[in-house]
């Protein structure tokens, strides 16, 4: 595990900075697969992205979790992105990767998940990074305490029905998808993430403190979100 904790002010290009260093430094020969996480810490990241000159040859765009409304709905993941990202920059559409919205939140999981593992399993190809962001109360992507998708050890993609939180049904990649991501790379900050990621990395509690990258896990923090660690 590695820290970056800078200024609450700086955040957003730091973060922008380091991203953009990693998509610059792809292999350009082949795709390279990064998966986005929702929320609102993000979304000013996402914007800085999209001004940072970068080339999004062979960059494919997913997302780690997704509410299951309609992807113009006011809560999707899907429509902050686009709104942030994808209306600003030339991305092909074959390089989109957004959860289907279907009939039934559980019709929605099992095609993400066919389409997951015809890339991830049967394609062989790699899935690069990994951003996700963390909840006052220790989620990550959709992975809420004591939701059932915890208990899932085979699927990739699931639906989550999360009675804590506001879009009560939720798309997910599981644990065991997640634990596919060559890097990860958590994006944290505010002081009400202070003391939920000292009980994630100092007590091992909460679903995010179960989520490694394969070569590198990586939390992007400002100073108040890590003002209660230990000096890592
Ligand atoms: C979502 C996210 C979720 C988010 C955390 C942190 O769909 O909401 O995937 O896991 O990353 O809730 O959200 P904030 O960045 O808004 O604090």
């Amino acid at each position: 595990m590695t820290f970056e904790i800078v200024p609450e002010a700086e955040y957003t290009d730091r973060a922008v900075d380091f991203l953009a260093q990693r998509l610059r430094s792809r292999a350009k020969d082949q795709p390279y697969h990064m998966f986005l996480s929702g929320g609102s810490t993000p979304k000013a990241i996402y914007r800085g992205l999209a001004e940072a000159g970068l080339d999004w040859e062979q960059v494919h765009l997913w997302w780690g979790d997704e509410r299951y409304v309609p992807h113009d709905h006011s809560d999707s993941n899907y429509r902050m992105v686009k709104e942030a990202l994808l209306d600003r920059v030339e991305i092909p559409a074959h390089q989109l990767h957004p959860w289907p919205i279907l009939a039934h939140p559980e019709l929605s999981a099992e095609t993400y998940d066919r389409e997951f593992r015809s890339v991830f399993e049967r394609g062989g190809q790699t899935l690069n990074l990994q951003l996700l962001g963390m909840g006052d109360d220790g989620h990550t992507a959709s992975l809420f305490p004591s939701s059932p998708a915890l208990e899932e050890t085979q699927a990739m993609a699931v639906a989550n029905f999360v009675s804590s939180a506001q879009e009560k049904t939720r798309l997910t990649l599981t644990f065991p998808a997640l634990a596919l991501s060559q890097e990860i790379v958590f994006l944290i900050k505010g002081e009400n993430k202070a003391g939920p990621l000292q009980e994630v990395l100092e007590q091992g509690r909460h679903p995010a403190s179960r989520v490694r990258g394969r070569e590198s896990t990586v939390f992007f923090l400002d100073q108040a979100a890590a003002a209660k660690l230990k000096k890592p």
